[in-house]
């Protein structure tokens, strides 16, 4: 009998919110590698804002996701067949694997994860979320000792660590988060200086003038919309605004309104620019080795959330629209493999 597996393709394109009818899960026969291929079996899947945007027929970093073609998206595993010598069965690797169990793919679109380096980790602060804060912060940003750095979706799993490690650097830092829980978790166990609840403060602007007394060097938005507009009119002279993302807009089905603050860009001298963290691949290294470092001496905190089941990841893929995530968001597809006795 032919083993089969369940994948989730794309099946209309969303309008607004995805919903469970933009996605179709089907039962196909688990492919076998080819020479220089490896087969890798799915264990947490990253779920990521972006999808959202990959699900739209529009030009952007990477191609639209086809319709009836696997939904894209980033996994850790673990090999089950290899038809290249840099891979054995068993050896734990992340890849663009896709919304589906398993994958096959060529041996040199993976990547080895250390032994010592949980799975979950290894899609967090040690993989693309941590690479988007460190490069996005420290090489876009380029915060200075003193400074006031102003974070958006800061209790999100890129937003807390862009906080933690302007805190390495020295610099007051204000995040903004949906709920009062994500605000005490930012001021009382990740050492923010203070961070407020977009959603239920009145004067949000006075809020964020009280918080940021001597104005904003570094903004990093993971939100744009009116958050956006209103960090503008807060920059200091030579201030720096990271354009990392925009989730406020992603489901948005009108062009959404310019930021009417964009002038004080010119009368700052400020700069905003956007990255996108692919581009620093061969410098991910660098980032590993101090993320790495920081956690074991315990200057960062990570959030996993965790949803149970492949079949789960449509709706848990609107827990990041609606705020409800607790830190990473994956997905996990299958157990992971029992620890080996010595
Ligand atoms: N440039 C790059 O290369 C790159 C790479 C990875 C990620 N990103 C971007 O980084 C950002 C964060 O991604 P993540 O994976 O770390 O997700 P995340 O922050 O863990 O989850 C998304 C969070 O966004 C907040 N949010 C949702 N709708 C919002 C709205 N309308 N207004 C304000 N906040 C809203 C929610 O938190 P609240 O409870 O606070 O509302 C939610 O928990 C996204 O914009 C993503 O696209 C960029």
């Amino acid at each position: 009998m032919i083993a089969t597996q369940t994948q989730i393709l794309l099946a209309a394109r969303p309008e607004g919110l995805p919903r469970d009818t933009d996605f179709k899960l089907v039962s196909v026969p688990i492919p076998t590698p080819g020479a220089g291929e490896v087969l890798v079996r799915s264990i947490y899947l990253s779920l990521d804002p972006a999808m959202r945007g990959w699900m739209d027929d529009r030009r952007s970093y990477l191609p639209p996701i086809q319709l009836g073609e696997v939904m894209r998206g980033l996994a850790v595993g673990e090999v089950v067949d290899s038809r290249d010598p840099a891979f054995r069965p068993g050896q734990r690797v992340a890849a663009l694997t896709g919304w589906q169990e398993y994958a096959v793919l060529p041996a040199k679109e993976l990547t080895a994860i250390p032994d010592e380096v949980s799975l979950p980790l290894a899609l967090g602060p040690l993989g693309m979320t941590g690479m988007t804060a460190y490069f996005g912060l420290l090489d876009v940003g380029v915060p200075q000792a003193g400074e006031t750095v102003l974070v958006s979706g800061a209790a999100g799993a890129v937003g807390s660590l862009v906080g933690q490690i302007a805190k390495i650097e020295g610099c007051r830092v204000v995040g903004i988060a949906g709920s009062d829980d994500k605000c005490r978790w930012l001021t009382n166990e990740l050492g923010f200086d203070a961070a407020i609840n977009y959603k239920t403060t009145d004067d949000l602007y006075a809020a964020l003038r009280e918080a940021c007394p001597k104005g904003v060097d570094v903004y990093f938005d993971n939100v744009g919309g009116p958050l956006l507009d209103m960090a503008l009119g807060l920059l200091n002279f030579g201030a720096r605004v990271v354009i990392c993302g925009a989730i406020s807009i992603y489901n948005a089905t009108e062009p959404p309104p310019g930021p009417a603050n964009y002038l004080s860009l010119l009368v700052n001298r400020a700069r905003m620019q956007g990255f996108i963290v692919f581009d620093y691949a061969k410098r991910y290294g660098e980032a590993v080795a101090a993320i790495s470092k920081w956690l074991a001496e315990g200057k960062i905190e990570a959030r996993h959330d965790i949803v149970e089941g492949l079949e789960n990841a449509p709706s848990a893929l609107l827990r990041l629209f609606d705020g409800s995530n607790q830190g990473k968001l994956m997905v996990r597809v299958a157990p992971e493999p029992e620890a080996k006795v010595p």
